[in-house]
């Protein structure tokens, strides 16, 4: 009863491993690099805590992470690439099946609001902040990490574990029993905690902004007897020389002469990504006015075909010599602005926003 569950249980587990490029979306010759990325792109998606409704999602996560398991290991994903999956199994037997299972399968026990499932003791949440800089989200980037992971490791010597209390009962005479609680626990071996220094490659998207989190599950806290914890970067953005970010727009500030606020300039920006945008206008431009110039703001993370604005906020800087009464008479005349005269009020009038 108990192999027949077992071997039903493999035959799901299995059946979604047959086309694990398929599964990823990423071709044969793809680098490493690039499938750690689509594994991670999608893991974030598939994870059963953001499917509760689909009940196959622990399992198709599963599927996901044995896909990544093996492609990202040179040596399976030869075997893996002339044999499939069968190849893999063959090879590495019952024993290799049970680890994975053990790491990925019960990693979510604890998630489930307890509905059937056992608890599993899960290992804290670790929490690693990653300094980014705006150039680095614009453009993305993998930036290189080094970290002390800790993590148990068989020791000499055995210890107590999976204590549980079991009834028991003693036959006392003639029909008589009696029953009674006994702790009865396996023997493990000891574990010891160590500590390694891990290289993370971590995957900056574009469009990714100040405070994303990425997940590494099963990357944080190890736990006695349980699952280790998880691991999230959370990006923390480094002020930038020139744009401030808000949302998809990038805000940046420029200070032209009144000359040219009453003639018309055309400037230039260097981008995030080093390509030029042209700032340009032929009206009369004050101090406070606003110009979006469009598509040159962020890339949109969930689609880097769109990006929000940029918009530069203007400042008007005056000649701070006298003029002449000759000039004032010339300039007078030009202006032509007797219509308007001194006028209080309270508040502050927003520019208009111009396109
Ligand atoms: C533009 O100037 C305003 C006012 O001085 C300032 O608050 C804002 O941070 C500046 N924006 C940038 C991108 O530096
Ligand atoms: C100056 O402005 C007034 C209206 O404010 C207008 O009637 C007049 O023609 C203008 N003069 C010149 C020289 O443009």
């Amino acid at each position: 009863m108990k192999l027949l569950s077992l071997l039903s249980l493999l035959e799901v587990a299995l059946a979604g491993r047959d086309n694990c490029y398929k599964y990823l979306g990423v071709s044969k010759s793809e680098a490493t690099k690039k499938i750690k990325s689509a594994y991670r792109k999608l893991a974030a998606k598939m994870h059963p805590d953001k499917n509760p409704d689909d009940p196959e999602a622990t399992q198709k996560f599963q599927d996901l992470a044995w896909c990544h398991d093996v492609l990202t290991d040179e040596k399976k994903k030869k075997k893996y690439d002339r044999g499939g999956e069968k190849a893999i199994n063959e090879d590495n037997g019952a024993e290799d099946f049970e680890g994975f299972g053990g790491m990925f399968g019960g990693m979510f026990g604890g998630m489930f609001g307890g509905q059937q499932r056992e608890e599993i003791r899960k290992g804290d949440l670790v929490l690693v902040p990653l300094i980014v800089t705006l150039e680095e989200l614009y453009n993305g980037a993998f930036i290189d990490m080094t970290r002390t992971k800790r993590s148990y490791r068989e020791a000499p010597g055995q210890r107590d574990c999976n204590c549980r209390v079991e009834m028991r009962q003693k036959r006392m005479g003639m029909g008589q029993f009696q029953i009674f609680q006994e702790q009865v626990c396996d023997k493990c071996p000891n574990m010891k905690l160590i500590s390694d220094d891990e290289d993370l490659e971590i995957e900056i998207e574009r469009g990714m902004d100040h405070g994303h989190t990425i997940d590494y599950f099963g990357e944080g806290e190890p736990k006695l007897d349980g699952e280790p914890g998880d691991l999230q970067i959370v990006l923390r953005l480094v002020k930038h020389k020139l744009f401030e970010r808000s949302g998809h727009d990038l805000y940046t500030n420029l200070t032209i002469s009144l000359e040219d606020a009453l003639t018309g300039f055309e400037t230039t920006i260097k981008h995030l990504d080093g390509h030029v945008v042209t700032v340009k206008r032929s009206d009369i431009t004050w101090s406070g006015f606003r110009m979006r110039i469009k598509n040159e703001g962020m890339p949109v993370l969930e689609d880097n075909t769109k990006f929000g604005s940029m918009i530069v906020t203007i400042d008007v800087q005056f000649p701070k010599k006298s003029l002449s009464a000759e000039q004032k008479k010339v300039i007078s005349e030009i202006l032509n602005q007797s219509d308007v005269q001194p006028d209080f009020y309270n508040g502050i009038k927003y520019p208009k926003m111009r396109v």
